[in-house]
């Protein structure tokens, strides 16, 4: 759009400048984040400036979600490097940010939760209980508020876009959801805002993890890709495996063959700091 960017911390404020202000009535796009941007993120902004069009708006949401934390060491430690982000957002082209601020997304006697009861079973969902309710919650507030056509989401984060797909269409939200391809260093690590809290021993050793699931794909059997991944992440001596599995691209649901296009996914912690990533897996 080529005007100044706008940064507004209340609902109603965004609310006023979107639906209110001419010159923010093009296509709303919103690209949701909690903040300590990095390539990734700005991927996502691109993104969003392409279905936004040159006279689109493109709305970056920066709020680190208390309620999709499943441990209080993880919220407290998660980067708020807000200037940072600010002035990132502002050299990406980014029309409006939103920052909230936590009780001005939760009234103190909420009582609504969005749960999405199939998709979020299995994986992220069984290791981190209650993490998935809290990010659609959230996104559906986010989805309101900034009364977004469309919506970016990154692919890293595949079970969080599939249960985001899921509630959009149940619920039946009028919102269109773009995926954006993982952004990855040149040693394969995904971007992740958790990645500055790596040691640089444990950062030396992450790329493994993307590493051990690339190999471990290359097998045509669903055991053999298993053991062969649980095998690699076991050579490293700095990782904890929170979860290596197998499962249906579709349902998220954990299988023990390849008759369907399948995801090779794993969550490991570096002492308090966990990481996911995941590949895809053809039949053979
Ligand atoms: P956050 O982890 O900040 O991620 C914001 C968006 O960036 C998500 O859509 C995520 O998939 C995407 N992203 C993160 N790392 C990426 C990478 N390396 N390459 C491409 N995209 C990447 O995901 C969340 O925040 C929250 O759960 C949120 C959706 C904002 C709800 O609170």
């Amino acid at each position: 759009m080529g005007k100044g960017m706008q940064v507004v911390s209340t609902g109603s404020a965004l609310r006023d400048i979107l639906l209110g202000d001419e010159q923010y009535a093009g296509r709303r796009v919103l690209v949701p984040t909690m903040g300590a941007l990095h390539r990734g993120h700005l991927a996502l902004v691109k993104h969003a400036r392409e279905v936004a069009g040159p006279d689109g708006v493109v709305v970056v949401s920066i709020f680190v979600n208390p309620i999709q934390f499943d441990r209080e060491d993880d919220l407290e430690a998660y980067p708020r490097p807000l200037e940072t982000d600010l002035m990132q957002c502002q050299a990406a082209g980014v029309d409006v940010v939103f920052v909230p601020d936590v009780r001005e997304m939760y009234a103190h006697d909420r009582s609504t939760l969005v749960t999405e009861n199939s998709l979020s079973r299995s994986l992220c969902g069984a290791a981190r209980p209650g993490h998935f309710d809290g990010v659609c919650t959230v996104v559906l507030k986010l989805f309101m508020l900034s009364a977004c056509h469309a919506a970016v989401f990154g692919e890293k984060d595949f079970q969080q876009l599939a249960i985001i797909r899921r509630m959009v269409r149940d619920l039946d939200v009028p919102v269109e959801i773009v995926e954006s391809p993982t952004i990855r260093e040149s040693d394969g690590l995904a971007l992740s805002s958790r990645n500055v809290r790596l040691s640089a021993t444990h950062r030396e050793d992450a790329p493994c993890i993307f590493r051990a699931l690339n190999e471990a794909a290359k097998l045509h059997n669903a055991e053999g890709i298993i053991r062969h991944a649980m095998k690699r992440l076991g050579e490293s001596e700095h990782l904890k495996i929170d979860y290596l599995t197998l499962v249906d691209a579709e349902t998220l649901q954990p299988i023990n063959d390849l008759k369907r296009p399948s995801i090779l996914a794993a969550a490991v912690f570096y002492d308090n700091v966990r990481l996911i990533d995941h590949v895809r897996i053809s039949p053979p």
